[in-house]
Formats: structure tokens, sequence, C-alpha cells
């Protein structure tokens, strides 16, 4: 069985970020949608409510998972028997950013492969900041995020 993880901070789940879980899920067995503490980010949702947004967004979507996890990627693939760190690239200095994490993942966890999948053209500008920056003025963000979670993001947001 091919396990793969696709972890970020989620905050919120954007449309690219379904994008790349629904096509990693078509590629492995078992894909688990990782909402990882970032300690260079701020959060404007607890792990729970972006847990929560995930498994709203992606119910019903077969072998595909969310769990929450406060400490280094490379332990939790280790300890859970995970074979790919799937990200999603939508520009060059996406790539700068993910490269330097796959390198040190590598080191800490060898026998994990990152895998990058290119944004699709439709999401390449979209991003949590700019749903949030939407979101905290007012605007609609029904274009960037799956519908169930729009009202969890007003609400989150306003
Ligand atoms: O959505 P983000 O914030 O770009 O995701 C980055 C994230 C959370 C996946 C990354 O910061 C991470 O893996 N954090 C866990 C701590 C860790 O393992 N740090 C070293 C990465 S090489």
């Amino acid at each position: 069985m091919k396990k793969a993880v696709c972890p970020g901070s989620f905050s919120p789940v954007t449309n690219g970020h379904i994008d790349i879980i629904m096509r990693a899920a078509k590629l492995f067995d078992e894909v688990t949608v990782l909402v990882v503490t970032n300690p260079d980010k701020r959060c404007a949702f607890t792990a729970d409510e972006r847990c929560a947004m995930i498994e709203k967004a992606l119910k019903g979507v077969p072998g595909v998972r969310v769990d929450k996890w406060d400490g280094l990627l490379a332990d939790y693939v280790k300890q859970n028997g995970i074979n790919a760190i799937v990200k999603g690239i939508r520009s060059s200095s996406d790539f700068d950013y993910e490269f330097q994490m796959a390198l040190a993942n590598k080191s800490l966890a060898p026998e994990v492969e990152t895998v990058f999948m290119t944004a699709d053209p439709q999401n390449m500008y979209v991003s949590s900041s700019l749903i949030r920056q939407i979101a905290s003025f007012g605007g609609d963000v029904s274009d960037f995020v799956p519908k169930e979670i729009v009202p969890d993001i007003e609400k989150g947001l306003k």
C-alpha cells in the first residue's frame, strides 16, 4: 500500500490545495491531508477548525483522511509509514522554498520521497493569505475555496 501525505498550514484550505489532494489520491492508495503547525506563521484558524474545513470540503473522497501534527514532518512520516510527501508548486519562489524543505526532509527521513506537482493554471495565484485578506474586508471568496467552507471562512475572518 502506497501512502502519501499532503502537509500544510491550510489556513484556510483553497481550491489549489484541493486540486493537488485529489490528484494525489489518484496516484496513492491512501492520502493524509496533514494540518501542520508552521512556527513561522500565525494562523487565523485553530488546527481543529482547519481540519474540520478540509473534512467538509473532501467529504466522501475515498482514500483521503485528515490529521493534525505539531512536530517535525519527518517524524510524522516515519511514525506513520508514509512513502511520499506531496507538494504543489505555483511558481519559482514556491519551488525555492519547497526544494529546501524537501532536502531537509530527505536528510531527516531518507526513505521518504518528496513529489512536486505543478499547480493547475487556474489556481496559480490562489493562496490562503489572499483569501484571508479578501474575507477580512468582507469580499467574496467563493471563487477560491470549496463552496462548503465559504460560510466558515466568512464567519471566522469578518
Ligand atoms: O502551508 P505551509 O505553511 O507552506 O506548510 C509548511 C509546512 C507546515 C508543511 C512546513 O512548515 C512543515 O513541514 N512544518 C513542520 C515542521 C518541520 O518539519 N519543519 C522542517 C521542514 S524541512
